[in-house]
């Protein structure tokens, strides 16, 4: 077996998967309410949060797995990129337990988690059948919007990603402008159901450009406009429309992207995971553009997709096969490490 733990933002979470990748147990603890009276993360309540609930958490994935210590082999930590206190948490967790126990830990990038999530296997979910590598990837989430190519474990090519805000910090910033609460992206979804989406014209960025990179600043600056333009009265009697064309403007975009990557590599295996890919409009339109190129999508189920430290020890599997280990001096870091992924 081989335990993972995720500490990189707000979300504290511990699992344990086989050593054939199936997920024995996930846990993880959500720290929306803590935050929720700040509008956003504040990184020294995370970390400190962090460092309370990870043990205790460790223990209980043991237990609903039905494994001791000692049938753990070896312990996968995300440790790049992220808050960095947060980070330090599940590391030096990570590294104290594998020397108590003698076992080895690796040092996991989070986007990579996220990229290989599809491929988790647990009693009620498994990959598409006949998805395989290589596969299209678009990892979108409030700290990431991503499209890679992943050509196997550990061979990422970086084919776009954001120029500024991330998709999900994009439907955050929109929210907390509407005063929809924390964290935002979830009510904009929600609301957005009654909408008309074509009821505002919010600006596509980088659209008819050849790039397959993002763009969402320019995104939340229109918004800022039309709202104080509208004032606050009508922006309230016309709220379901407001998020609906705003989410329209980011889905679109990002399926588009993702549409025009296939095309570009002859992809027909996609998947899209991280936090923004619980947003129904995204999944709706990725499955009809899935389904319109005869392509097969992966959208594994939430727990998946949002934050979890069972992608995280899938990626720690894979290395762990590779027989690549982290050294003791392995530090964490805010930012991804250029051997992470090659860029197209
Ligand atoms: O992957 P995740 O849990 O954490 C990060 O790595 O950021 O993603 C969280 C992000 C937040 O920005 C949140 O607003 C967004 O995912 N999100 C959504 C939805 N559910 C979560 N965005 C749009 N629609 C949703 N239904
Ligand atoms: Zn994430």
């Amino acid at each position: 077996m081989i335990l993972g733990l995720e500490t990189s933002c707000d979300d504290t979470s511990a699992s344990v998967l086989s050593l054939e990748g199936e997920v024995k147990s996930l846990i993880a603890a959500n720290q929306d309410g803590l935050h929720r009276i700040f509008g956003g993360v504040v990184p020294e309540v995370a970390s400190r949060q962090h460092s309370e609930v990870l043990l205790p958490l460790i223990e209980q994935a043991l237990t609903d797995a039905g494994c001791g210590w000692s049938q753990i082999q070896a312990i996968a930590v995300t440790s790049r990129p992220g808050l960095i206190g947060s980070l330090l948490v599940g590391v030096v967790t990570a590294k104290a337990l594998a020397l108590a126990r003698g076992i080895p830990f690796v040092g996991v990038n989070h986007i990579e988690g996220h990229m290989l999530a599809p491929l988790l296997r647990d009693s009620s979910y498994g990959p598409p059948s006949g998805f395989d590598f290589p596969y299209l990837a678009l990892a979108v989430s409030g700290g990431h919007t991503h499209l890679f190519k992943v050509e196997a474990p550990g061979k990422y090519v970086l084919l776009g990603q954001t120029v500024d805000d991330a998709a999900g910090e994009a439907f955050d910033k929109f929210a907390k402008m509407m005063k929809l609460g924390f964290p935002g992206g979830v009510q904009v979804d929600r609301l957005a159901v009654g909408g008309n989406p074509e009821a505002f014209n919010f600006p596509r960025a980088l659209r008819f450009e050849d790039s397959l990179n993002f763009s969402f600043s320019g995104l939340k600056t229109a918004a800022a406009r039309m709202l104080e333009t509208l004032g606050a009265t009508e922006v309230e009697v016309r709220k379901a429309d407001l998020c609906a064309s705003f989410q329209e403007a980011i889905v679109e975009v990002l399926v588009e992207k993702l549409v025009k990557a296939a095309e570009k590599y002859n992809l027909k295996n996609w998947t899209v995971t991280g936090g923004v890919s619980a947003n129904s409009r995204l999944r709706a339109k990725a499955l009809e553009a899935a389904k319109a190129r005869g392509a097969t999508l992966a959208l594994p189920p939430l727990r998946y997709c949002t934050d979890n430290a069972a992608m995280i020890a899938l990626a720690g599997l894979y290395h762990f096969r590779a027989g690549e280990f982290s050294a003791d001096d392995h530090s964490p870091s805010a930012a991804a490490w250029p051997s992470d992924w090659q860029k197209i």
